[in-house]
């Protein structure tokens, strides 16, 4: 299958608890190659406009809180099948329900501060990877 990509975001929590550089590890044991990455804060309006899928959810505003509370990395990762692959490295949304050794099991706090996101397909991993990045910001 050709190389695609996906785009991931390590979250506030995550990036409060010092556990970029673990994450990273993990990204990177997982076979996956950084295409793209930045250090930021979002604001309220961009961290909607990112999750507006979710805007009719009873969480939407929590989430938007929360997103914008503080900095997270934002990174666009390739490897063959990126989307799924990645998916099975970080677990389930809640992270009492993901699988032992994936990176929401190992670090995520709560199904809201779950330490990370995931595109959930190649559509969405390139309008999310868009959102962020240009074309002269990817290697
Ligand atoms: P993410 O993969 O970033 O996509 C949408 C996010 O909404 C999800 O991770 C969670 O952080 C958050 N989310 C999903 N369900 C809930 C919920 N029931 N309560 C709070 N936040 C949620």
């Amino acid at each position: 299958m050709a190389t695609n990509i996906t785009f991931t975001m390590i979250k506030p929590d995550a990036v409060e608890a010092n556990n970029i550089g673990p994450i990273l590890a993990k990204i990177n044991e997982g076979g996956f190659r950084i295409v793209a990455m930045k250090y930021l804060r979002l604001t309220k309006e961009q961290a909607g406009e990112f999750y507006a899928v979710h805007s009719a959810r009873p969480f939407y505003g929590e989430l938007v809180e929360y997103m914008s509370s503080g900095p997270i990395v934002a990174a666009v990762l390739s490897k063959d099948n990126a989307v799924n692959d990645y998916r099975t490295l970080i677990g389930a949304t809640d992270p009492a329900k993901a699988e032992k050794g994936t990176i929401r099991n190992l670090f995520a706090k709560s199904i809201a501060a779950n330490a990370v996101h995931g595109s959930d397909s190649d559509e969405n991993a390139a309008i999310e990877a868009d959102f962020f990045f240009s074309k002269l910001e990817r290697f």
